[in-house]
């Protein structure tokens, strides 16, 4: 079967490609991707070996050439990804959010409803829930939990979300959504928390933790995140939301300690710098269903998780160093720079 993944130059999407090409050697995977600031060809260079992956470079609000696509590949299942993903750019200019994230999502759903599709899978956040207070270690999301965003981009995606839905009632799209907390691994963007911090120790700078540093959040590795969406796609039933984490909570600063402790840098890097606005306090996720339905459950312990990431930073620094070479600078500038 042939699959349409969107967003794959990216740090899930690029990871869901590999793991694609690996795990179902039948699969022909088709990538679409606008290679924004967060999308890197590079990070596709294997993939592009392989004869049985193909690639785009396509704006998904592009109607035309998305339908294009779909006519010249004839998608069986599509799964977006593609999204502007980080909360404090959003926070500074939420109009590509609304126009990617929701509108994006429409004109895929449009082709699909025009090409026909088994599935359209929509790769969400858990962050559409808002967050959870830090007194209350008792509470998760659960899927029933109601929509209660607080960032422009969360915001962004809960209303993709409802556009979901919409398509699946009015016009029987055949649709499963996947809410998932904070991811970590391979080929992620320097610009998020734990990329962000391996970069900094490495050359010794200042390492910017939020506040106190005492916001949590859920740590999932993307592999298992990726073993999640592949599950859903074949198994999970259509109209249905799953959540998908692993019992996961850190604190920021706990995550920033551990990160000096594995690289052998002093604390000291650590400078609290000015809270996010409406800084979320604690996701956590419960992950009962997508258990008992599929039986998926997280492979790689956050201990084994965020050594293997911490090396692949450091044997793959040609891939970061390009990275923050380039516009980055002048994005870390005006984030950090007198905050
Ligand atoms: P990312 O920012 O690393 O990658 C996004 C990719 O989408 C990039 O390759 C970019 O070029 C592409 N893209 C952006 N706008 C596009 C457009 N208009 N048309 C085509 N391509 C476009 O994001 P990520 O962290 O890999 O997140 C992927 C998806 O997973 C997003 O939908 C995000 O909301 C969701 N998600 C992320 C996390 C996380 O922890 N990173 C957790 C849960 C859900
Ligand atoms: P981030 O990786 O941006 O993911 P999200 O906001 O989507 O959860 O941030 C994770 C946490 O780390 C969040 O509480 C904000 C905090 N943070 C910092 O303290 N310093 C930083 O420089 C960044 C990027 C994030």
């Amino acid at each position: 079967m042939t699959v349409l993944v969107t967003g794959g130059a990216g740090f899930i999407g690029s990871n869901f490609v590999y793991y694609m090409l690996e795990e179902h050697p039948d699969d022909k995977v088709v990538c679409v991707d606008a290679l924004t600031y967060a999308g890197n060809l590079a990070t596709l260079s294997g993939a592009m070996r392989n004869p049985r992956f193909t690639f785009y470079k396509t704006n998904i609000t592009d109607r035309e050439s998305v339908f294009e696509i779909f006519a010249t590949e004839k998608p069986d299942i599509v799964i977006n990804f593609a999204a502007e993903s980080h909360v404090d750019r959003s926070i500074e200019d939420p109009e590509i959010f609304l126009k990617t994230n929701i509108l994006g999502t429409q004109v895929l759903m449009d082709a699909c409803r025009k090409y026909g599709v088994r599935r359209f899978h929509q790769v969400s956040t858990d962050e559409v829930y808002g967050d959870l207070p830090l007194d209350r270690p008792d509470l998760f999301f659960t899927e029933e939990t109601p929509i209660h965003t607080s960032s422009p981009y969360s915001s962004s995606k809960a209303a993709a979300d409802l556009l979901v839905f919409a398509y699946y009632r009015t016009y029987g799209l055949p649709v499963t959504v996947s809410r998932c907390s904070n991811n970590y691994g391979p080929y992620h963007f320097p610009e998020k928390l734990i990329p962000l911090m391996i970069v900094n120790a490495l050359a010794d700078k200042h390492l910017p933790v939020y506040g106190k540093g005492e916001n949590v959040r859920d740590w999932l590795y993307v592999e298992d995140h990726c073993k999640a969406i592949d599950l859903i796609i074949r198994k999970g039933r259509v109209g249905e939301v799953y959540n998908v984490g692993g019992h996961n909570e850190m604190r920021n600063i706990d995550i920033v300690k551990l990160i000096c402790r594995e690289l052998g840098k002093p604390e000291s890097l650590i400078t609290y710098v000015t809270d996010r606005k409406g800084h979320d306090l604690r996701y956590a996720i419960d992950p009962t269903k997508i258990h008992n339905e599929l039986g998926w459950f997280p492979e790689t312990k956050f201990e084994n998780g965020i050594k293997k990431t911490i090396q692949w930073y450091l044997d793959n620094q040609d891939w970061w160093q390009e990275i923050i070479s380039g516009e980055y600078q002048k994005y870390y500038e005006k984030m950090y720079e007198n905050r």
